[in-house]
């Protein structure tokens, strides 16, 4: 197939970029470098062996991304671009809101005027908001006390794009509109080359890359956001899953695709506490991670782990990688960034907007 990436040199992107470029198919990614860098795209070659085609756009220029569907005749959109921050969007809500909605308007626009009927959507657990409840089915209710802006853009995307294939599929309902929308639980490791691997702009406040902050010595410490939760050892339990097998997630479900909208956790379905990430850490790397007990974070919940059986039956996909397995992962990213050669800011030119090919 030919696929149009949004976010392809994004953490998540670039590993399904390589994914799919190694599985046969064309990509064309689309992307900001709002949150990453043009070094994805030599690592994404580097690894496939061939270079997707890059164009350096924004998806809220709505004359842009005709021109870029113009151009590709894609077969399917897969949709990785948005803000992620969940900090930044309470403080910023309007450029969350902005970016994150009016950029799949834009695409929604693009699909429905080019005649591209697959389409698959990042989204994210944390539609499921804040619930009496710690293993999450597709089936239970969403947008319940979202807490931040962000979690809210990826609950009233779901809807949109529910609203869109509904009207769709009723015009026509022989070639009708295909949509999964998959709800990442809680994403880390990288490609086990090392070359690829999550490197943000600005400050993270996700777990790994703060451990990979105070692993490079960015950082003197971690904290642990509370140690006094109902949990084995009193700190939080999370569905941690290796980017390589979310990447694998995203072939299942281009393949699976169905008439409508269909909903996946894709998450491990086991709990991992922060201490034991911590710990299994320093077992593999064979180094102490300095960290202290602080404050429970405000918002956070005890648990929250995927039951993942709706996407075992339905797209034959199930995590095959540990913690340990992202964590050795990690450290392989860890030693070559370090290095200054893997994922980096080695900026090559870059052209401003109308968007520019890349080869
Ligand atoms: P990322 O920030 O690494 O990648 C997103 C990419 O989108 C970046 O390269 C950024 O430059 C680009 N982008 C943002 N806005 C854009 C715009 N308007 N036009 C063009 N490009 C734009 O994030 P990620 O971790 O790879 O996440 C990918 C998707 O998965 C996001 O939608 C995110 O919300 C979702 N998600 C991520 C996680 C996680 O923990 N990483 C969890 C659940 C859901
Ligand atoms: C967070 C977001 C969620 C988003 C997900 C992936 C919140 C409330 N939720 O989930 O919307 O989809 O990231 O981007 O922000 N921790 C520490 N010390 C730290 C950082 C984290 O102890 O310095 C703990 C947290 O308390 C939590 C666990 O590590 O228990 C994981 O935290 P994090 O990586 O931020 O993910 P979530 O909170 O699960």
């Amino acid at each position: 197939m030919n696929i149009l990436v949004t976010g392809g040199t994004g953490y998540i992107g670039s590993h399904t970029v390589v994914a799919l470029l190694d599985s046969g198919h064309d990509v064309t990614i689309l992307d900001n470098l709002n949150n990453s860098h043009l070094g994805a795209l030599e690592s994404i070659s580097q690894l496939a062996g061939r270079r997707p085609l890059f164009y350096l756009s924004d998806l809220c220029n709505l004359d842009n991304l005709n021109l870029i569907f113009d151009h590709g005749h894609f077969d399917a959109v897969i949709h990785f671009a948005g803000l992620k921050a969940v900090g930044e969007s309470v403080s910023e809500p309007l450029k969350y809101y902005e970016n994150n909605l009016i950029g799949t308007l834009n695409l929604l626009h693009a699909i429905k005027s080019h005649n591209v009927k697959k389409l698959i959507f990042s989204s994210s657990a944390t539609v499921y908001g804040a619930q009496p409840a710690e293993k999450f089915t597709e089936e239970m209710p969403t947008g319940i006390n979202i807490s931040n802006p962000y979690g809210w853009t990826k609950s009233m995307i779901e809807q949109i794009l529910k609203d869109f294939a509904a009207a769709e599929n009723t015009k026509s309902p022989d070639n009708p509109v295909e949509i999964s929308l998959l709800r990442y639980f809680n994403p880390i490791g990288n490609h086990p080359s090392g070359l690829l691997g999550e490197n943000p702009n600005g400050q993270p406040n996700n777990l790994m890359p703060i451990i990979m902050q105070v692993a490079r010595g960015e950082r003197s410490e971690l904290t642990v956001f509370g140690d006094d939760y109902d949990t084995p050892d009193g700190t939080c339990v999370r569905d941690y899953i290796h980017v390589v097998d979310l990447a694998d997630g995203h072939l299942k479900a281009l393949e699976y695709l169905k008439p409508g909208v269909n909903t996946y956790n894709l998450g491990s379905g086991q709990g991992t506490s922060v201490l034991e990430l911590i710990h299994t850490f320093e077992e593999v790397s064979g180094k102490t991670l300095p960290y202290k007990i602080g404050n429970r974070r405000p918002g956070d919940l005890a648990g929250f782990y995927a039951n993942p059986e709706k996407a075992k039956r339905e797209l034959h996909w199930q995590t095959k990688l540990t913690v340990k397995d992202a964590m050795r992962d990690t450290l392989k990213f860890l030693e070559l960034s370090t290095n200054k050669t893997a994922n980096n800011n080695s900026a090559q030119p870059v052209e401003p907007n109308p968007p520019e090919r890349q080869k």
